[in-house]
């Protein structure tokens, strides 16, 4: 069973008391290992979206792990945008109010460049700019911040996924440090997935769904998690996942989304869940302990 920190110590401190009445020793159960709690495109309730001012916000909370959503531009850069259009979460509508829908892809990358990203959240941060996913590599690197790295929409662009690896090769993320410390790359695009895992072996890999559980084997050829959204899951899924080894060699793991409450992510915690994607990490993290 989880234990909270707190819980661990109360443990430990019966277990004192018991050998120092009894002289028997009593050992408190080891704790499991509290999910990793990750921001989820930034600290995304106290700043802007998938920004780099949402990255500093996760720092500044203390959070190692940020969730970024990736997409191409119309002339090949690689940017970070959750939606598949600009409208909700940049100013695009007015600074090119005849380009409706404004789709990521129908702009160049100089367009997105000149959009106010921060506006739409709060005054505060006017100004914030839509970063390329090199700009927001290089604030992980700034920030000694780690990369759960989602790949949007891939249908939308086709060989995005060899883009992004030839990205993370140049900025110097695909070194053995990176790639077992600091990197995940996932996608609800199984083929998106795999074509990584072909790409880049040694990269760990995340699928977002929900497999039944006669398939994960398959899907476990190629991604080391399977990361569903939290009312998903059960008890007897998150074990059948765990109990499956992936591509390298490990048991999977459950990353779930989007939680921002923390008697949510005790529960799930408690089911032992790997690592919860919350828009308010901090949150999470001080209801669960841990890292
Ligand atoms: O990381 C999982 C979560 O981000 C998936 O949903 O729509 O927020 O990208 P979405
Ligand atoms: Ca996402």
């Amino acid at each position: 069973m989880y234990l909270r920190p707190t819980a661990v110590v109360t443990g430990s401190l019966l277990g004192v008391s018991a050998l120092v009445l009894t002289t028997a020793p009593t050992q408190a159960a080891p704790a499991a290992k509290a999910p990793l709690p990750v921001a989820h495109r930034g600290a995304s309730a106290y700043a802007p979206e998938n920004t780099l001012a949402a990255a500093d916000k996760a720092r500044e909370l203390g959070i190692d792990w940020v969730e970024n959503d990736v997409q191409r531009t119309r002339d090949g850069e690689l940017i970070v945008m959750h939606d598949d259009t600009l409208k909700r979460t940049t100013d695009v509508a007015e600074v090119f109010p005849d380009r409706a829908p404004w789709k990521v892809g129908d702009f160049t990358a100089k367009e997105i460049a000149q959009l106010d990203a921060g506006s739409w959240f709060s005054t505060k941060y006017a100004g914030e700019r839509v970063p390329t996913l090199k700009q927001f590599l290089n604030r992980m690197t700034a920030n000694r911040q780690k990369l759960l790295l989602e790949i949007k929409k891939p249908e939308l662009y086709p060989g995005i996924e060899a883009d992004i690896v030839k990205e993370l090769s140049n900025e110097g993320w695909l070194g053995p440090f990176n790639v077992r410390r600091k990197l995940i790359i996932q996608s609800f695009g199984a083929d998106s997935v795999k074509k990584v895992h072909d790409l880049a072996p040694t990269v760990k890999t995340g699928f977002l769904g929900t497999p039944s559980v006669d398939k994960l084997p398959d899907y476990a050829k190629f991604s080391d998690q399977v990361n569903p959204r939290y009312t998903d899951l059960t008890p007897d899924y998150v074990k059948a996942i765990q109990s499956v080894k992936g591509p390298h060699g490990k048991p999977l793991e459950v990353f779930t989304w989007t939680v921002d409450d923390g008697p949510t992510a005790v529960r799930l915690a408690d089911m032992g869940v790997d690592g919860i994607i919350s828009n308010k990490p901090d949150a999470i993290r001080d209801a669960i302990g841990g890292r």
